[in-house]
């Protein structure tokens, strides 16, 4: 949906989605699966039989479909056919620059499962949605590391949606005096491969856990950029930061800890760094009021029940707090960046 468009909806039927909101996913999901919008699309539109027929199944769930999809708005009937609508041209054609296939899949086959658990994690103060993902350590992270399938589709959308982030943040930000930046948690290189392309100058080195560094070094296929990107295997929270880095980067980390974790890791970034030094917080946030957005909303549930038991979207002001009280006494803060997003810079 674009930022500046509105649905609507009657109160009655908003709070239909909230409580039919799981029937209202699968609608999406299966949708994708089945490749119904693709089908509509190439056909200029369908009917129930027809679309039965292009997907082979009987015609009954096929009217299902497009009966759910229609009253969500995705599909719109036009003389006595289906065609797709123009949020779903827009968002959910897997041609479109801004598929969220990614995101659908990562809620689908990693999330989804967790959330009945907020309740007892709000009671519990900690990640119980975990239970449902056998492995090490206490974060969704490390337990990634025991699910190659699964950690490929949560880097699939975590890049995905890095890499849409990253274009606002080059365009508000001046990289041109970075000579060498460290991503910590820097997943699977999608920031320092942005930055990397975007500077020739520039060196990233990414700093995250051991298969995730493989994961992302498999990626890099350009010599030059092999060049320029470096892997440094490690756990940002308590290994030190690799050292000869004039900027640091913590790019969607901020969301995932305490503030007071958050605070311990800022004081390490700003102890690896030269005075003059930058560390970039960029994340997903809140607004100051704790009001909003959606976004920020939906997201924090998943910090708390699955992803660490301890963060959430913050406020722009919370980061700036943040740095300032791990010792950077200069900091800017640009906000209104796009996608929900701020950049809070501490400077050394
Ligand atoms: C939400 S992802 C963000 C990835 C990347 N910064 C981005 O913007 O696309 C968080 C990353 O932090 C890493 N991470 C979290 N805790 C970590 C720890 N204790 N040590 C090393 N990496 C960690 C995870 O492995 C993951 O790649």
């Amino acid at each position: 949906m674009g930022t500046d468009r509105h649905v609507s909806l009657t109160e009655a039927d908003y709070l239909r989605l909230l409580v039919h909101g799981t029937t209202a996913f699968e609608l999406v999901r299966a949708s994708l699966e089945l490749e119904i919008f693709e089908q509509l699309d190439r056909a200029g539109g369908m009917d129930p039989a027809r679309l039965a027929e292009a997907i082979d199944v009987p015609v009954q769930p096929a009217r299902v479909m497009l009966l759910g999809l229609c009253a969500l708005g995705l599909v719109d009937k036009r003389d006595d056919v289906y065609v797709i609508s123009r949020m779903t041209r827009d968002k959910l054609l897997r041609s479109s620059p801004r598929h969220l296939g990614p995101l659908v899949d990562v809620q689908a086959k990693v999330i989804n499962q967790a959330m009945p658990d907020l309740a007892e994690s709000v009671r519990h103060g900690t990640n119980v949605g975990l239970r449902h993902l056998p492995g090490p350590g206490t974060t969704l992270y490390e337990r990634l590391t025991a699910h190659p399938d699964l950690q490929r589709v949560f880097y699939t959308n975590m890049g995905d949606a890095s890499r849409k982030a990253f274009a606002p943040l080059a365009q508000c930000y001046d990289f041109s005096t970075v000579r060498h930046a460290v991503d910590v948690g820097g997943g699977d290189g999608t920031n320092a491969i942005e930055l990397a392309r975007r500077h020739p100058h520039l060196t990233v080195t990414v700093f995250d856990h051991e298969s995730v560094t493989r994961l992302a070094a498999d990626r890099i296929e350009d010599p030059d950029l092999r060049r320029r990107i470096r892997f440094h295997p490690g756990d940002i929270l308590t290994d030190p930061l690799p050292a000869g880095a004039d900027a640091v980067l913590v790019f969607h980390i901020f969301e995932i800890w305490s503030r007071e974790r958050n605070t311990e890791l800022l004081r390490a970034c700003r102890a690896a760094l030269p005075d003059g030094g930058v560390c970039l917080v960029y994340n997903f946030v809140s607004n100051d009021a704790g009001t909003g957005p959606m976004s920020a909303g939906l997201v924090s549930p998943y910090f708390l029940t699955l992803a660490s038991g301890e963060g959430m979207a913050y406020s722009a002001a919370d980061m700036e707090q943040a740095l300032r009280d791990a010792g950077f006494a200069h900091t800017e803060r640009y906000e209104d960046m796009g996608f929900s997003h701020a950049l809070v810079v501490g400077r050394r």
